[in-house]
């Protein structure tokens, strides 16, 4: 079953799609106009037109159409069935992605700005494939699948949020790392024009911003590259076309937007642990016993969240995936390597 389908049933242990995502997602406004899903959703497309109208169908992401066909089709995986997603409200206005600004609502305002297609991304470095790629040809005969993780922001929040992507190490394998590659660099586009935050005279950080992974994190079976959420495209502010996610780690490890993979010996600068190296490591494990110098990781702020129901849990190790990835660190001293 594809998601989109998935989506589009009630079952008793998952939610209606209607608590989650705008109806408008799941039935999908532009393929409908196409006719691709009417039979699917069971409603006529002049129907569906007016239900995507009336729910504020015009905030949807849009995305270019080959991307959209290989989203719709992504298949149903085990990966974290038992959560429940945040609203997609939450999800989508409610970011950080400080090339739009600063502020938890300035990249839904901001980021409608950015042109996303055409994108191509260049893999550089210790490989023995490199080159520019369009982002069509990059994920050609890859197939997509739904994971739904946990995202723990290193600023105590954290949502769940049903991605739309791929496992890193399947992109890896295509451009054939040397065995001199230790580390994989991310680096974010860089573009001024379309990017308020990167025009700011305030901003502290030294663009692009920029993100890695030691090759072992980087191929484990977890990592994954998203270029969906919620059965759809990605919202620009949540990192369209293309971005990280690496559920064990701290949020800003998952960079949005990315431009430019580099295969690398040695460990990449990274743009948080740059701008203030006592409080953000490279590593930046999710980890309730290392608190950060300013406060306690010990507990997080499960959003959606209110004034009078802060909706607090506790943080577990590795976000909750230490079997999957406590490996990658046995020996080390995780207070030091933060
Ligand atoms: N990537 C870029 N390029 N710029 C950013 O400011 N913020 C990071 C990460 N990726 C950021 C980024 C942080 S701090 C978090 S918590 C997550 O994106 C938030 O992802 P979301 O907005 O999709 O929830």
């Amino acid at each position: 079953m594809n998601i989109r389908s998935r989506f589009g049933r009630h079952t008793n242990n998952r939610i209606a799609p209607s608590e989650i995502t705008p109806k408008g997602t799941y039935l999908n406004r532009r393929l409908f106009m196409k006719g691709g899903l009417t039979l699917a959703a069971g409603v006529s497309a002049i129907n569906a037109q007016a239900l995507v109208t009336a729910e504020g169908g015009s905030e949807l992401p849009s995305g270019p159409e080959w991307l959209e066909r290989q989203v719709i089709k992504a298949s149903e995986t085990p990966y974290g069935k038992d959560e429940k997603p945040a609203p997609y409200s939450a999800a989508t206005k409610y970011n950080n992605f400080y090339e739009f600004g600063t502020s938890k609502t300035d990249p839904a305002k901001n980021a409608g700005s950015l042109t996303t297609d055409p994108w191509t991304v260049e893999i550089e470095g210790e490989c023995e494939v490199k080159g520019k790629y369009a982002l069509e040809d990059l994920l050609k005969g890859i197939d997509l699948e739904e994971r739904i993780y946990r995202l723990r922001c290193v600023e105590a929040w954290s949502m769940v949020i049903p991605w739309v992507g791929f496992p890193l190490a399947d992109l890896i394998k295509r451009f054939k790392p040397l065995s001199s590659a230790k580390y994989i660099e991310f680096v974010t586009l860089e573009r001024p024009k379309e990017m308020s935050g990167q025009r700011s005279a305030f901003s502290t950080i030294d663009w692009p911003y920029r993100e890695g992974l030691r090759m072992d994190e980087a191929m484990n079976p977890l990592t994954m590259m998203a270029v969906g959420m919620y059965g759809d495209v990605l919202p620009n502010q949540n990192g369209a076309p293309m971005r990280l996610v690496v559920p064990w780690k701290y949020g800003f490890k998952s960079i949005k937007s990315i431009v430019k993979i580099r295969f690398r010996e040695t460990m990449p600068a990274t743009t948080w642990n740059d701008l203030a190296p006592q409080e953000y490591g490279f590593y930046a494990n999710v980890n309730p016993e290392v608190n950060h110098p300013r406060w306690s990781q010990a507990s997080e702020r499960r959003l959606p969240s209110g004034l009078f129901s802060a909706n607090r849990i506790d943080t577990t190790m590795f976000n909750g995936y230490a079997e999957e990835v406590a490996y990658l660190y046995k020996g080390m001293d995780l207070r030091k390597w933060y």
